[in-house]
Formats: structure tokens, C-alpha cells, sequence
């Protein structure tokens, strides 16, 4: 059995994990931490876990939890994270960290958007976890940066475009929507019921953190560099995101060109749906799901391909895109513990 620990087990993510830990045949919960609640039962935060999940929240001691765990999930915030992961990965403990500490590769980039990285040394040496990409790279790695939510719903559909060179790399824009679990478990007037519900808004228009996240990927992944316009929106709903997103084809491909490229590419996949033609995405077939459900639409008139993409930002977004990745740094079958509905 994987033994592991959820560090910032009182959150969305951390909530997640515990449930899809729980329900995994080849893991077992040894470690949950939380500052707040250190010593209280789990289900004294989250009471559907009475008779369930009985583990005590413990103090983020790392020596101590590298001696009870192979595997630790970090559900901390960005900042918090990177000073923890040199020393789980000094121990010997398997990391994943669900912050932005260990996403990028370039040292600037994450400077750019978040503050400065007090771990450089490690900064190279982590993956990016973004399953279905980088799978060979997941599979030796010691410490994973687990893809941020609005990256893998854009990365996913974009990633196979960007690098067959069939649309315009100059005009890429992202409108993504996103359920408010997304900002976590921490009250803030802008997640606060009466601001979101029955509304709808964007937010952080035009300098997302997110954006460089993506940029990066798309760049790597293009040979050349590439910039987007991405608008998130906050939707009046708990969790599930929908991106939709415009681009041009160049040349003359088709939609049949196109299809083709996404089975190649996701055919055997199994977290990748393809929708059929003109059938779209929905937060619901999405929601509590590891799936990401991608549909397109190829407008002869203008030349434009619109592509939506849906998933859970907590799961394929988060909690099981990390266990999936732990699944493949343990050589499971990818879908282990994620294919129950
Ligand atoms: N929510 C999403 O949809 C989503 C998607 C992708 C990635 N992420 C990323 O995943 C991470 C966790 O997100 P979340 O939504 O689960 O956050 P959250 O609900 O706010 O939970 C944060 C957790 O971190 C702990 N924590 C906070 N400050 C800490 C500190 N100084 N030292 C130790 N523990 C601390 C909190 O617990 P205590 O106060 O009990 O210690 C809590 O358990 C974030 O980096 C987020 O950006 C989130």
C-alpha cells in the first residue's frame, strides 16, 4: 500500500484527496495536517467524514511525516508550499504539489506572477503534472507541480493544435469560467455568497497568475512563442469550469483534420473525451469526474475554431489529476481509484 499524507488536508483540495485516497485499493491515508485544527478528528472541519475517515489532523512536522508517508500531496497556498517540498524531497518522500511553487520552468516567469522562489536548487528538477502530456517525465519524477485548473482545461485542447501548427499562435483568447471552489476554502468578500450568487463576473481581467502557466506550456510546447488573452469569470456555482476558446485555422485544414488530430492525440486516453461533431462540453458531465470533455466547432464563414473544454476544477483540476499522477509515478493503471462515479 502507498502510504500518504494530505499536507492542508482542511481545504477544497485536501477534502478531495481524502475522499479519493479513501477510495483507492492501492493507497491508504497515513497523514493529515492542518495548523488550525492540529489534533482535531478530520471530521470535526468536514462532518461527512464521522465513521468514515478517523485520522486526527497532525502539525506540518516534516521529519515526522516523512517516516509515515512514500507519497505527499501539498494542498497549501502558493508561497507556503516551496518551503516545505525541499525537505519532504531531502527525506525521500514522493511530492506533489498542488501550489504554483513548482509549475514552471523559468524561474522569471513564476517571479512574474507570484513572488520570488526561496527553492530554486529544485525548481528545475520538478515536472510539470499534466497527465496526459507528460507522462514519461511523471513516471521517474520525484516532485510534481500539479497543473493549475484553468491551465489543464486550455492545455489539454490547445496543446495538440499549437504543436501540429495548424491555427494562428498570434490569436489565441480564453474565456474560462470557473465555480468559486476554485478560490478555496479561505472567506473573502469576493467568494462570499451574496457577491456570486445569481451573478456572473469576470475577474482579474488581462493579468490572471495563470496566464504566464499557460504561456509557458504553450510556448514549450509550439517551439515559439506565444502569448494569450485569457478572461476568467467567477460562476454562481460550488465547483466545474468551462473554457471556451477562439483561435484561426491556417492552411487548409478541416474539421475532419482536426478530429483526427484530437484521437490521435487522445484516443486512448482515458480521461480525454472527445465529444462528436456538434455536441459541446457541460459543467455538469464534468463535475465529479477526472474527465476532461473537450467539443469543437469549425466556422467555414471566418475560418474561426472555437473549442470548449469542461472539467472539475477540484478533480482533473486539482485532487485527481494529482492522484492520477501519483498513479503513474507508481506504475498503476492511470485510472486507479478515479473510475468510480
Ligand atoms: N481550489 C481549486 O480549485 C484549486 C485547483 C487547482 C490548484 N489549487 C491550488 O491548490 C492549493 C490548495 O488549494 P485549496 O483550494 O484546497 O485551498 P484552501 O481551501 O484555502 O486550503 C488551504 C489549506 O492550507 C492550509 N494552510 C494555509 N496556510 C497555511 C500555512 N501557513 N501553513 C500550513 N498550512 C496552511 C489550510 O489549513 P489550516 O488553516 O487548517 O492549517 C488549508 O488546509 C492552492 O495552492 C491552490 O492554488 C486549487
Amino acid at each position: 500500500m502507498i502510504k500518504v499524507g494530505v499536507i492542508g488536508a482542511t481545504g477544497y483540495t485536501g477534502a478531495e484527496l481524502i475522499k479519493l485516497v479513501y477510495n483507492h485499493p492501492e493507497a491508504e491515508l497515513s497523514v493529515l495536517t492542518s495548523k488550525t485544527y492540529d489534533g482535531h478528528p478530520i471530521s470535526d472541519v468536514f462532518p461527512i467524514f464521522n465513521n468514515i475517515v478517523d485520522i486526527k489532523c497532525q502539525n506540518l512536522d516534516v521529519d515526522i511525516i516523512s517516516e509515515q508517508t512514500n507519497v505527499v500531496f501539498l494542498c497549501l497556498p502558493h508561497k507556503i508550499s516551496m518551503k516545505y517540498v525541499p525537505q519532504f524531497h531531502k527525506n525521500g518522500v514522493k511530492v506533489i504539489d498542488l501550489s504554483a511553487d513548482y509549475r514552471f520552468n523559468s524561474v522569471e516567469s513564476y517571479e512574474s506572477a507570484y513572488q520570488e522562489h526561496t527553492s530554486k536548487k529544485l525548481f528545475k528538477s520538478s515536472v510539470y503534472g499534466l497527465s496526459e502530456i507528460y507522462k514519461s517525465e511523471i513516471k521517474n519524477a520525484e516532485i510534481i507541480g500539479n497543473p493549475g485548473c484553468y491551465p489543464t482545461s486550455l492545455l489539454l485542447p490547445m496543446i495538440p493544435l499549437v504543436k501540429e501548427k495548424i491555427i494562428d499562435t498570434n490569436l489565441i483568447i480564453s474565456d474560462s469560467k470557473s465555480g468559486v471552489s476554485g478560490a478555496g476554502r479561505s472567506p473573502s468578500l469576493a467568494s462570499h455568497f451574496c457577491e456570486t450568487n445569481e451573478s456572473f463576473k469576470p475577474y482579474k481581467v488581462g493579468n490572471h497568475r495563470h496566464t504566464p502557466e499557460m504561456e509557458e506550456k504553450l510556448t514549450e510546447n509550439a517551439g515559439e512563442e506565444i502569448k494569450i488573452t485569457f478572461v476568467p469569470h467567477l460562476l454562481p456555482l460550488t465547483r466545474g469550469m468551462l473554457t471556451t476558446i477562439y483561435t484561426n485555422i491556417i492552411g487548409k485544414t478541416t474539421r475532419d483534420n482536426i478530429e483526427d488530430l484530437f484521437h490521435n492525440y487522445y484516443g486512448k486516453k482515458y480521461f480525454i473525451r472527445i465529444l462528436q461533431k456538434e455536441h459541446f462540453p457541460d459543467i455538469l458531465s464534468a463535475k465529479n469526474t477526472n474527465f476532461c470533455d473537450i467539443g469543437f466547432h469549425l466556422d467555414k464563414n471566418s475560418g474561426r475554431l472555437i473549442i470548449v473544454s469542461a472539467i472539475d476544477n477540484l478533480l482533473k483540476g486539482a485532487a485527481g489529476q494529482a492522484i492520477q499522477n501519483m498513479n503513474i509515478m507508481f506504475n498503476l493503471v492511470e485510472q486507479t481509484g478515479l473510475d468510480k462515479l
